[in-house]
């Protein structure tokens, strides 16, 4: 049989270093585990820019809607804030994002128990945190027109639509739904249905679908700035946040934050079922390129690795092997191994990247 294929998009500033540390990894579940991938890479973002004079080639777009899923890594930096808006580095990962049709977005906020004490919350609020935010991604006001700047009456007007049609929200809530059930069956969606009929219109979707065909999972209603602030106030209320484009992206960061480690979290963006019956995905860190610290072998290339682990879940089928690769994440955090982001507090041993890359692959040599 054919092996999966994988497309590597390392991306710029620290993209390059922690997709370094996942090559090691899928390399040793290739050697390890009998799962090899066909795996080829390419450029994205402003390294894209570089080379092409634009943040995804349409050669990449292509070879990206073909692969079984693409891991990417980062994009952008401060050499290309001056660059027009159209070839802006995440213009490249918007355009990956939209054309690949990735809806549902997966961001888990994960306090992983060595590390509660990061939190900028108290400790008892955030340890055993284990949530799922599932973000629309390829419609709302990122997407929606009219967008644009524009003049009227003598003055610049600047504007962003956000619309969303009853088939986009009727197929995200249904991915988030199927999650519940796989974790504590509940479901929190939030909108602003108090303001805007977009947000009537989600909640109405949301209700049907939930009536129709999963009223075994229990659903309620937010309004999104009250879910931030209850997101802050008792955080461990939530199971699945299912939410919109632009509120996913707000509620995913605060989220973030409260495991104490941004450096940790993985995501995946999912959309409909490929003919092989896999659905289209890429999978990313949270974090950004990080420019301060890039070049420098300091990342902590974990949230990269995660993200490869849940690819091995939702991609390839391989929930135990993907169990695996995170059960040695969290035992090299629990001996204390740690990158520089993970230091404010309990001075353990700095590592590097390539050496916390290394000591998880010497945690997985240990669990076969
Ligand atoms: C994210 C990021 C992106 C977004 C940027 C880089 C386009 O903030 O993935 O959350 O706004 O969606
Ligand atoms: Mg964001």
């Amino acid at each position: 049989m054919k092996n999966p294929s994988l497309l590597i998009l390392p991306g710029d500033g620290i993209g390059q270093e922690v997709m370094a540390e996942v090559r090691k990894v899928i390399q040793w579940f290739g050697e390890n585990r009998d799962l090899n991938f066909d795996v080829s890479e390419d450029l994205v973002g402003g390294a894209a820019y570089d080379q092409h004079g634009t943040p995804l080639h349409d050669e990449t777009m292509a070879k990206a809607q073909e692969v079984d899923a693409v891991l990417l890594g980062a994009v952008g930096g401060p050499k290309y804030d001056d660059l027009d808006f159209s070839v802006k580095p995440e213009r490249g990962l918007l355009r990956l994002r939209k054309e690949m049709d990735l809806f549902s977005n997966l961001r888990p906020a994960q306090c992983f128990d060595a590390l509660a004490d990061f939190s900028s919350l108290k400790k008892e609020l955030v340890s055993g945190l284990d949530i799922m935010i599932v973000r629309e991604l390829t419609s709302g006001s990122y997407f929606g027109e009219p967008r644009g700047i524009f003049t009227e009456d003598n003055q610049r007007v600047g504007i962003n639509t956000q619309r969303y049609t009853e088939s986009e929200i009727d197929r995200v809530a249904r991915s988030a739904f199927e999650l519940a059930r796989r974790r504590n069956n509940k479901v929190c969606s939030m909108e602003k249905a108090n303001v805007m009929e977009s947000g009537i219109l989600w909640r109405d979707v949301v209700t049907e679908v939930h009536a129709e065909d999963y009223s075994d999972v229990e659903l309620s209603h937010m309004y999104a700035d009250a879910g931030a602030m209850q997101l802050v106030r008792a955080p461990k209320q939530f199971d699945v946040i299912l939410t919109d484009n632009l509120f996913g992206d707000l509620l995913s960061d605060t989220a973030a934050m409260l495991t104490g480690s941004l450096g940790m979290l993985p995501s995946a963006s999912l959309g409909s079922p490929m003919q092989n019956g896999r659905p289209k995905a890429l999978y990313e860190p949270v974090h950004g390129s990080a420019p301060d610290i890039a070049g420098q072998n300091k990342a902590n290339p974990s949230a990269c690795i995660l993200s490869f682990a849940m690819a091995l879940r939702y991609s390839f089928d391989q929930g135990s092997e993907a169990d695996r690769l995170e059960a040695a994440v969290e035992a090299i955090l629990a001996k204390g191994i740690r990158t520089g982001d993970l230091m404010q507090a309990d001075g353990g041993t700095a590592v590097s990247c390539t050496e916390m890359g290394d000591a998880i692959i010497a945690e997985l040599n240990s669990s076969i």
